[in-house]
């Protein structure tokens, strides 16, 4: 059986340069302790640092998490409240010697002054590093298509073409990611990276996201290895 390997073991290569995350089940994870949603979301945000931490050990060089979707406006104030604030508190504490590039995709318009303030200066003080971590927030796959339609649109551009539109995205700086996981026992895309992951690969697991440690991560590139990519073609 494999998904036995230590940390020591696990070797990635360029084959997987990007990995992109759909953090599924806060809530299920607080409702299963009795604790409310935003409980969940804590420990989410715990888990997210270890796996981004993780990522860069193993020579990642990429790594996007979905924090944030254009639909989650839609849950009840507090909720909203305590992600914003987890967000808030995370830039406030980064690590800016880590060589890591902070890039937050989707619309920052709608967001406080302060919050958007930081976001924008810390994309500012990274922009030099060398690996990127780009954070979904507020962001709509649909609607960042749309937005690189208006940019084009606005540049006078005609004859579009699959480049124009890739760097007109808010991933522009990424290449497309290899990897996506999404936990929690739910396999669907939910409006994340939608023209990106046309060739990705996808790992779906019943862990909900708090609980998602190094060795769920592990066992995901494992079976990222064990896949064929032939990017349409044939070996
Ligand atoms: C989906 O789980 C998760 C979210 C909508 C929020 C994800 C946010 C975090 C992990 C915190 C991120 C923090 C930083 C610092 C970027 P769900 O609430 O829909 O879970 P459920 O399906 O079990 O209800």
């Amino acid at each position: 059986m494999l998904f036995h390997k230590k940390a020591s073991e696990i070797k990635v290569d360029d084959r997987l340069s990007h990995i992109a995350f759909i953090m599924d089940g806060n809530g299920r994870w607080a409702k299963k302790r009795s604790l409310p949603r935003k409980a969940g979301h804590k420990q989410g945000a715990v888990a997210f640092e270890n796996v981004v931490r993780e990522c860069n050990k193993l020579g990642i060089k990429t790594v996007t998490v979905y924090a944030f979707s254009t639909e989650n406006w839609k849950r009840p104030k507090e909720e909203v409240d305590a992600i914003i604030g987890l967000l808030n508190s995370y830039i406030d504490k980064v690590d800016k010697s880590k060589d890591i590039r902070f890039i937050f995709l989707g619309n920052k318009s709608v967001l406080d002054d302060g919050l958007r303030n930081k976001m924008e200066s810390l994309e500012r003080e990274t922009l030099n590093c060398s690996n990127i971590l780009n954070i979904a927030f507020n962001y709509g796959g649909r609607s960042e298509i749309v937005n690189a339609f208006n940019e084009l649109a606005r540049e006078g551009k005609t004859d579009i073409d699959e480049n124009d539109i890739s760097t007109h995205l808010y991933t522009r700086a990424s290449k497309d990611p290899d990897l996506i996981v999404r936990t929690a026992n739910e396999c669907r895309i939910s409006n994340f990276l939608l023209w990106q992951c046309a060739y990705s690969e996808f790992y779906f697991t019943d862990t909900l996201w708090p609980d998602f440690d190094k060795k769920e991560l592990y066992k995901a590139i494992e079976s990222f290895y064990s896949r064929k990519r032939n990017f349409g073609g044939i070996k």
